[in-house]
């Protein structure tokens, strides 16, 4: 149920002030991961959570493939890496977009999403919002559906959703003020 929901999220994310850099407040998923009960009850939550008919969950490398990977196998969907450049053979799909200092560059691999596929965005967390609106742009690329964008946690502070292109639904399964 939903206490049990609020207790993991209590007790199996744990904070870091000033990691990697002073003013980061770090939050940090390992203790989640490591909690099989607690992996498992969170998965099984977030899935309720989607849109129906999910057809691909696109994640983002790293703790987003953690995250998307088992997402992806309970709704029955295929998974998509986005990956950081240069890990990908052949042709990937790239953008390149800013970040508070300096640029990253984010790949797919080529002819991974079929135009129209129902295709659900997920990272583990959204902060500022550029890795993920980042993701939306290069899968949309595809011309896929994007049914939504999911994560399991937000920031609501740093203002990442409004970076979010306004059509596309926003699921979170901890926003924390
Ligand atoms: C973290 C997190 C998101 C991103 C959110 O990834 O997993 O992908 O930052 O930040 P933003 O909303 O400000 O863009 P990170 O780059 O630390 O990579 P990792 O998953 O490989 O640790
Ligand atoms: N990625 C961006 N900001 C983060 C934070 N505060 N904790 C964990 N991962 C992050």
């Amino acid at each position: 149920g939903s206490a049990r929901l609020a207790e993991i999220l209590a007790t199996r994310i744990d904070e870091y002030p000033d990691f990697p850099a002073p003013g980061v407040l770090f939050r940090d998923i390992t203790p989640l991961l490591r909690d099989a009960g607690a992996f498992r009850e969170i998965i099984a939550h977030w899935r309720a959570m989607v849109p129906a008919g999910v057809e691909y969950v696109v994640g983002t490398e790293a703790r987003g493939f953690v995250l998307g990977a088992p997402l992806a196998y309970e709704l029955g969907a295929g998974f998509i890496p986005v990956r950081k450049a240069g890990k990908l053979p052949g042709s990937p799909a790239s953008l390149r977009y800013d970040l508070e200092y300096g640029s990253a560059e984010v790949q797919i691999p080529e002819g991974s999403l079929p135009a129209g596929a129902r295709t659900l965005v997920v990272d583990d967390l959204l902060a500022t919002g550029g890795t993920a609106a980042a993701t939306i742009e290069l899968t949309r690329s595809f011309g896929v559906e994007l049914v939504g964008a999911s994560f399991l946690i937000e920031l609501e502070g740093l203002g990442g959703r409004e970076k979010l292109p306004a059509d596309v639904p926003v699921t979170t399964v901890w926003s924390i003020p």
